[in-house]
């Protein structure tokens, strides 16, 4: 029996990536140059200008002291003007923003917030492993949604057994892993649905500035979406950000107030300091545009490689990462362990996110153009 770790610990599945960690320290002890595309951790710096803000504000000392639970308005109101100009959605800063430690603290935490012992909570499969284990720790029931290719990604929650009574819906899009899009009237659908069967709904978009094609929407957009939605956005993959662990939530101001409750016995908000940043940050005019610029590039020179070498990828606009069919034979993870063996390449193989992610893997575009380049090379060969 374990005696130190909880049911809720208990609950989490086996950590899947054991294999591949100790495959990648044998592949470097024995001198290969391993690299790294399995984690979607933007290999860039962080904007000089928003360093500079974070510099001048640390040295104010009211930035040393607790800072407000929610956010402090001068950030939310920046977040209100990012988003009416992003996205045409016009917030109340006072109550329709949150101020998260990234949105990984707000996804975890919302499920606290909002269902009761034995809720059940829609959540995507495959899927950002945090939406079900929250699920759990709240002691709700989660159900899963399978995004399958023949539905682009997107879930059809009429053919869910058991969706209308779920109490929240986790919606994740631009996706991760399979960076899938949804349009607006996918939202408006979801929207729609959630009202009729009396679901919230969450979309998880931290994502949202990294598009090839046309700039992906906010379920927010869509009329009525404030009734039942919120939103999480995050400065991590936007701003090359993720180790400053700021994010926001916005939206319905019960599910705002409810997850502020929450935080407010949990943590004491987000440093001043760095929400000072994060306003520098989304003032920024075109830094995301220069960093869609980089990421084409580097998709471009990974897509070729693999249609080359005949891989079968799904085709998106969005996210940096690549969804890609493992070749018939070959499971999630023995294709893992043969790209790092054979071409000294860590991809995450999909059944890390859920079974349904069984039959792919994930390729992040978020190391070095060279080192994409010479990955590229290696992929091209590979038997
Ligand atoms: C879908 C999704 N949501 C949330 C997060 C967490 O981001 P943050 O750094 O804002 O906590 C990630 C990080 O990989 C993610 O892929």
């Amino acid at each position: 029996m374990n005696r130190t770790a909880s049911f809720r610990l208990q609950q989490l599945p086996p950590y899947l990536f054991e294999a591949i960690d100790r495959l990648k320290r044998k592949e470097r002890a024995a001198g290969r140059e391993v690299i790294d595309l399995g984690i979607g951790d933007p290999d860039l710096p962080t904007p000089p200008s928003v360093i500079e803000a974070l510099q001048r504000a640390s040295a104010e000392p009211r930035h040393h002291r607790y800072p407000p639970y929610r956010g402090t308005i001068e950030f939310r109101q920046a977040i209100a003007e990012w988003y009416a100009k992003r996205f045409g959605v016009i917030l109340d800063p006072e109550k329709e923003v949150l101020v998260l430690l990234g949105s990984k603290e707000g996804i975890a935490h919302l499920p606290l917030a909002l269902i009761n012992p034995g809720d059940a909570v829609l959540v995507p499969n495959p899927g950002y492993p945090v939406y079900k284990n929250s699920v759990m720790f709240a002691g709700g029931q989660p159900i899963d949604m399978p995004l399958t290719r023949d539905q682009h990604f997107l879930p059809n929650l009429d053919q869910v057994e058991g969706a209308s009574r779920a109490k929240l819906l986790f919606l994740n899009y631009p996706n991760n892993p399979t960076s899938a899009t949804a349009t607006v009237d996918f939202f408006s659908q979801c929207v729609k649905w959630g009202k009729r069967h009396q679901v919230m709904i969450c979309n998880d978009a931290p994502y949202s500035e990294i598009y090839f094609a046309a700039p992906p929407p906010s379920i927010l957009s869509v009329e009525g979406a404030k009734d039942c939605c919120i939103e999480f956005h995050s400065l991590s993959k936007s701003f090359n950000m993720t180790g400053w662990r700021i994010g926001f939530a916005v939206g319905n101001s019960e599910m705002i107030g409810a997850l502020a409750q929450i935080k407010e016995n949990i943590d004491s908000g987000t440093p001043t300091a760095i929400q000072e940043a994060g306003i520098a940050a989304l003032g920024l005019k075109d830094f995301s545009d220069q960093m869609r610029v980089v990421y084409r590039r580097r998709r471009e020179t990974l897509v070729s490689a693999l249609k080359e070498a005949k891989f079968q990828l799904f085709s998106s606009d969005a996210t940096f990462y690549l969804w890609v069919a493992v070749p018939d034979g070959e499971t999630s993870l023995s294709f893992t362990q043969h790209l790092l063996e054979k071409a000294g390449i860590v991809a995450t193989p999909g059944s890390g996110f859920g079974e349904k992610g069984e039959g792919y893997i994930r390729f992040s575009l978020t190391s070095s153009d060279s080192l994409i380049q010479t990955a590229a090379e290696r992929l091209a060969h590979i038997q």
